[in-house]
């Protein structure tokens, strides 16, 4: 189960991230958190985030072509929902984590799940 965005709130921890006005809407965000390297979209004033390792071979996914939720893996052409890491077409089989986002305050918070 890697849609962590469906998880008890008592078991992800909350990190900010950026103020809210850097990343504008059709934009997106790359970060590194505790080795781990995720992405965070605005999609017309929703945010959204991924990990940025494709399932099917660890291409980074977070650069791909988004259309709507869907985005493209670059390397081999996967697709993902960015909103609940489902995979939704091959060669990629496996979902890959989606992680909780919220706004406080004009400031990003990403959800990352505690060990
Ligand atoms: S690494 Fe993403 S489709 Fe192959």
């Amino acid at each position: 189960m890697y849609n962590y965005t469906k998880i008890d709130e008592s078991k992800v921890e909350y990190v900010e991230i950026a103020p809210a006005s850097e990343l504008p809407n059709g934009e997106r965000l790359f970060v590194e958190i505790g080795g781990k390297m995720i992405v965070i979209f605005n999609i017309a004033g929703q945010f959204f985030s991924i990990a940025d390792v494709c399932s099917h071979d660890d291409g980074p996914v977070g650069e791909g072509t988004l259309e709507g939720y869907n985005i493209t893996c670059p390397r081999h052409g996967a697709q993902f929902d960015v909103r609940t890491g489902k995979v939704m077409q091959m060669p990629a089989v496996v979902d890959i984590p989606a992680y909780p986002v919220q706004v406080r305050d004009g400031n990003i918070f990403l959800g990352i799940p505690r060990e």
